[in-house]
């Protein structure tokens, strides 16, 4: 494959529109830097499935009407493309000390390297979460989340390009440099880990990649969103396209765990189970236990909670300051969008209790941010808990509180349950098993993992989803496996 390179036009091979065909400088970058991304495509992306016919929807413009095709293709073949949101006119920066000055066209001298460490870290996530998901395909519940997967697996692909586009088109020799180190990097690697710790954490079934999607995803919307904000008009306009794709495979999250949830309800009314806490029982019928369910969301959410960085940061007011990330939402908010003399509640352990405490907005814009997350988090609850009222049962998945399994910012030395009640390590050991998944409690679920491949059929433990995707039949071939 790699002999072909240099007969590639790139100018047609990577849909864009950003003028590849005349921005020659970053087509020969980018052109040095694609044999790497396939071979890393190649040892890292799905194990299998690679000469498969794949359903997959391409992005070929950023016309909101219209952006996708949908199509077979293979995935070493996938059309990674560069798409920017248009660019809008007169674009003003939105806070920060230059609020209302003409967006950047070109990088600020005097930010170059904060943006770029942006850049990266957010570069980073992107292959980290292929890396994580790349054994997934073979335990797949049906061709429909095989295709999924995939999706998003190949969208995270472009969301790499995306940010390497901006290293390699606006960072120079540093830029190509730090392009590179996104291939080199390994999700889980002891030497060269990710940069993040979520995205070095395993996906080891398929209800983690659902809660992965649900939970990790969702924390890269919000990082995009606070990007989308960015002075730097360029990194704003990648942003908001990357944002139109994150929600599908939030939505493949969400839909995800109903279809477990509604798959465990229905088996246990089927079977008379009324209390839906007796495990064994439940699990005898094939079907994942909503106790457990509430273990890897627990999981989960704290796991993305910690991408969020320390609640009081300097480097989110530096940012800030500067007009680089933006707050949630922020030409909707009203206020100076400086933060000179505001405040803002942040979570804090004070004489060994979780307590509120006001602290200068600018530095509390990592709490700030978390915060607009756990409340777009609880949406997924919400519908979750009503396929299991509607089943007559009363039991109620909840978010954690968030000092619960911290590894980052101010509760990482304290141990606390669930209702966010700080207890001592002896009683962590003892009853940790009850809030994370035990290795039991996995070992049942690797249980259920086995492949399903018979087009319009599902695994023991999942229901089947309301609509296909692209309003394909339930019994649409979304993969032709290639053996
Ligand atoms: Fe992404
Ligand atoms: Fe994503």
């Amino acid at each position: 494959m790699n002999m072909n390179i240099m007969n590639v036009d790139y100018s047609t091979k990577i849909p864009n529109n950003v003028n590849l065909s005349e921005d020659r400088q970053v087509l020969k970058a980018l052109e040095g830097w694609h044999p790497g991304y396939i071979d890393w495509w190649n040892d890292m992306g799905p194990d299998g499935f690679q000469q498969s016919l794949v359903y997959l929807r391409t992005a070929y413009s950023v016309d909101p009407r219209g952006w996708a095709k949908f199509d077979y293709v293979k995935m070493p073949d996938y059309r990674w493309g560069i798409l920017l949101a248009p660019q809008e006119e007169n674009r003003k920066i939105p806070f920060g000390e230059h609020y209302g000055e003409p967006a950047w066209q070109e990088v600020p001298g005097e930010y170059r390297a904060m943006l770029r460490r942006l850049v990266v870290i957010q570069g980073d996530t992107e292959p980290a979460s292929v890396e994580q998901q790349r054994h997934l395909g073979k335990t797949a519940p049906s061709l429909y989340d095989l295709r999924n997967l995939f999706q998003v697996n190949v969208e995270e692909g472009r969301h790499l390009w995306a940010m390497v586009y901006l290293l390699q088109k606006y960072f120079g020799r540093d830029g190509r440099e730090e392009a590179d180190e996104l291939l080199r990097r390994r999700s889980g690697d002891e030497d060269s880990p990710r940069m993040l710790g979520a995205f070095n954490e395993k996906t080891p079934d398929w209800l983690s990649f659902f809660m992965f999607t649900y939970f990790t995803d969702r924390d890269g919307k919000m990082q995009l969103h606070s990007l989308a904000q960015s002075g730097f008009d360029p990194l704003s306009r990648t942003c908001r396209f990357m944002l139109t794709e994150e929600a599908h495979h939030m939505f493949v999250g969400e839909t995800g765990i109903t279809r477990v949830v509604q798959r465990t309800c229905d088996a246990m009314k089927e079977a008379g189970v009324t209390d839906p806490a007796d495990i064994a029982k439940v699990r005898a019928l094939g079907v994942i236990d909503l106790p457990t369910i509430q273990k890897k969301l627990n999981l989960h959410y704290s796991l993305s909670l910690d991408l969020f960085g320390s609640e009081v940061s300097t480097n989110a007011a530096n940012a800030f300051n500067a007009g680089i990330k933006g707050r949630y939402h922020e030409t909707q908010i009203q206020d100076d969008h400086q933060l000179k003399n505001d405040t803002y509640p942040v979570l804090k352990l004070i004489n060994g209790e979780a307590k509120r405490v006001d602290e200068p907005a600018l530095t509390a814009l990592n709490m700030r941010l978390r915060d607009d997350y756990t409340q777009d988090c609880v949406k997924g609850m919400l519908r979750w808990n009503k396929v299991i009222s509607t089943a007559g049962y009363d039991y109620k998945l909840a978010l954690p509180n968030v000092v619960f399994h911290r590894a980052i910012g101010e509760f990482k030395d304290v141990h606390a349950t669930p209702d966010g009640i700080l207890i001592d390590d002896a009683t962590w050991a003892k009853r940790k098993g009850e809030w994370v998944p035990s290795t039991e409690d996995g070992a049942f679920i690797a249980s259920l993992m086995t492949p399903v491949t018979e087009p319009g059929q599902f695994a023991s433990w999942i229901s089947a989803p309301k609509v296909g995707i692209d309003n394909k039949p339930g019994d649409f071939e979304y993969v032709k496996i290639e053996t």
